[in-house]
């Protein structure tokens, strides 16, 4: 891992990403921040050495390098899931990879179900603590040692103070941001009835199949990150209507400038 950690970096830096602040990974649906990039360097997994490569149609696997509120950012535009098949420690490689480019920050979004019906569905959901149910972990690997600590203090696993931060910029800008756990599963399949009532009883407030790996190694690595989903269905198990994914695809996209908002103004205040 350690080698090839190496020769990705080196890769990077080869094509002038010298100086990222901050990391950015957009989640299913929500690839338009990477618009607002003023790119200077974009790059497809495909080409990049040692990197997975994305599956999912929405996701458009892409590395874009540039400024964006006067700070240099490393973006991820489409992200690895376990449900495509990768390992915890092939979705969570890129994040190894930003902190050695020298990213200060982690910035993570994703699409979620609400678990907590007092949400509406469209609006934003900042992740202050969450809850693995995804069978594993990125660390439970041989020589995990060699990358960070083993035994990774989880006690308070997304940077208070960006979340403060960004409660503040929210306040001001008059978005609706909820604030909750969000429980972590593998997917594909969304969850039936039953799960979703388990899932409020074991105190989640959003579900989505994401993110969890990533902040577990952005804590191994001592970067401090925050996460915000976008809600784009409501997970009544007593009401519950079929999936419709072009629904949810569409919710996102409706949401995705709020988000964009945080993100901008977040990125201009570090
Ligand atoms: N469950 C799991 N993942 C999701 C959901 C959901 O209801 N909505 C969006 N991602």
């Amino acid at each position: 891992m350690i080698e090839k950690i190496k020769e990705t970096v080196a890769f990077l830096r080869s094509k002038n990403i010298t100086e990222p602040i901050v990391g950015i990974v957009l989640g299913t649906g929500l690839g338009q921040l990477a618009g607002h990039i003023k790119t200077e360097v974009s790059i497809d997994y495909a080409d990049i050495p040692n990197f997975p490569l994305a599956t999912v149609e929405s996701h458009s696997g892409k590395l874009i390098y540039g400024e964006l509120g006067s700070k240099k950012v490393l973006a991820l535009q489409g992200r690895f899931h376990l449900y495509e098949g990768y390992n915890f420690s092939e979705i969570t490689f890129p994040i190894r990879i930003l902190k050695e480019l020298g990213v200060q920050n982690l910035l993570i979004s994703n699409a979620a179900g609400a678990i907590n019906l007092n949400y509406t569905k469209g609006d934003l959901f900042l992740i202050d603590d969450h809850i693995n149910l995804q069978g594993g972990s990125p660390l439970a690997e041989k020589g995990i040692e060699k990358l960070g600590p083993r035994f990774v203090d989880m006690s308070a696993p997304y940077s208070k103070e960006l979340n403060t931060k960004l409660k503040e910029i929210a306040a001001t800008k008059n978005i609706t941001l909820n604030e909750g756990v969000y429980a972590a599963v593998v997917g594909p399949q969304l969850e039936t009835r039953a799960e979703y009532r388990y899932l409020k009883i074991i105190g989640a407030d959003a579900v989505g199949m994401s993110t969890v790996p990533e902040v577990i190694v952005a804590n191994q690595l001592e970067l401090p990150c925050v996460a915000i989903s976008v809600l784009t269905d409501a997970c009544d198990p007593d009401n519950l209507l079929p999936i419709n994914i072009p629904e949810i695809m569409e919710l996102a996209g409706k949401a995705e400038p709020k988000l964009n908002i945080l993100f901008t103004e977040l990125i201009k205040s570090l």
